[in-house]
């Protein structure tokens, strides 16, 4: 188990030859906050940074804090922000489409916007369950969108990295894919905490399944499932946002949680060892980094017929 102190290290000697692009879907608080930090810390500002989210404050702030190379964006790098609410697909599709106009390839494509609420069962104008909305399809669309250009940074030999920041390991084989309520939309959702439940749970089994088809498809691409562990963001504070006469679990909660978390930036050092660790296949990774499943292929699996994987399931 790399320590945070190894875990570092190892991230300093991260110098690519080549100026990487890195893109953040969640880059504005929390996890992917830490990451984009470390990140430009790393390569001293040099890279084009892109931090996806709906805070345009907070962007700007992190954006600022950035370090910048002298010589200006003359030289290549550039740190930006694209604004986007990731509820609905139609604005990913749309922020995918930005992208796709400001870069010609990716390096890293790091996704950790996410939601968990124990009250909100809402669906989307989409159709979709709002858990799974956030958690899942958004990173399908996500990887299905700018796909071709993390093939294109692959096509020049350089680093092609896909990364969830989700629950890896929390899902399938654990528990196995409920077959007969795909989307959670199909089976009656009485009782918001279990519909809930449920939804959080299909997303950790979804997301490695998901990434594994990616996999199977784009040999030469890493693509990475990782647990993050608790972390002492806005998001562990939403895991526990109970109300009605389960209100003062929430108090208790937040205030237990915290003492077992670590900071955004202990966490994003791990998940970055984890980014610049291997090269090529599946990854699926422990909060510190370690592989706990991983898997290469020699070429691109066969599908069968039935294999339509263009909805995102
Ligand atoms: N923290 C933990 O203990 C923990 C544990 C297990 C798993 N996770 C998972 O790890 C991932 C990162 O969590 P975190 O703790 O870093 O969460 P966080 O601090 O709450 O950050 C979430 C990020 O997602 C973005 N986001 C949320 N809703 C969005 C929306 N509708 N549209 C666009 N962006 C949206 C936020 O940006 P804006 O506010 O700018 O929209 C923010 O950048 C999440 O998927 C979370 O479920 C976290």
């Amino acid at each position: 188990m790399p320590t945070p102190a190894v875990a570092k290290a190892s991230n300093a000697s991260f110098s690519p030859s080549y100026l990487p692009v890195a893109i953040f879907a969640g880059g504005t608080s929390g996890v992917g906050q830490g990451m984009v930090e470390a990140f430009a810390r790393y390569v001293q500002g040099r890279a084009h940074i892109i931090i996806i989210g709906r805070n345009e404050h907070a962007a700007a702030d992190i954006l600022a804090r950035l370090p910048k190379p002298p010589g200006g964006e003359a030289d290549g790098w550039k740190h930006e922000f694209v604004a986007c609410d990731t509820t609905l697909m139609a604005n990913v599709r749309t922020a995918c489409a930005d992208i796709r106009a400001k870069c010609a390839r990716i390096n890293f494509l790091i996704l950790t916007a996410g939601y968990s609420s124990m009250v909100n069962i809402a669906v989307t104008s989409e159709g979709l369950d709002l858990h799974l909305a956030m958690r899942y399809y958004q990173r399908f669309v996500w990887i299905q969108e700018l796909l071709p250009l993390i093939q294109a940074a692959q096509g020049r030999s350089e680093d092609a990295k896909v990364m969830s920041v989700l629950g890896a390991g929390l899902g399938s084989p654990k528990r196995p894919i409920d077959l007969e309520n795909l989307g959670n939309t199909v089976k009656p959702r009485n009782g918001r905490f279990s519909v809930a439940m449920r939804s959080m749970i299909m997303s950790s089994g979804y997301t490695d399944a998901m990434l594994a088809h990616f996999a199977t498809q784009n040999p030469d691409i890493a693509f990475t499932h990782i647990h993050p562990g608790i972390v002492n963001t806005n998001a562990l504070r939403s895991t526990a946002d109970f109300d009605g006469l389960l209100t003062p679990l929430s108090w208790i909660l937040n205030f237990i949680l915290p003492f077992f978390a670590v900071s955004q930036d202990e966490c994003a050092e791990h998940m970055l060892y984890a980014l610049f660790t291997g090269e090529r296949g599946l990854f699926i990774r422990d909060r510190y980094g370690n592989a706990v499943s991983e898997l290469a292929f020699e070429a691109p699996v066969e599908l069968s017929e039935n294999s339509d994987t263009s909805h995102g399931y």
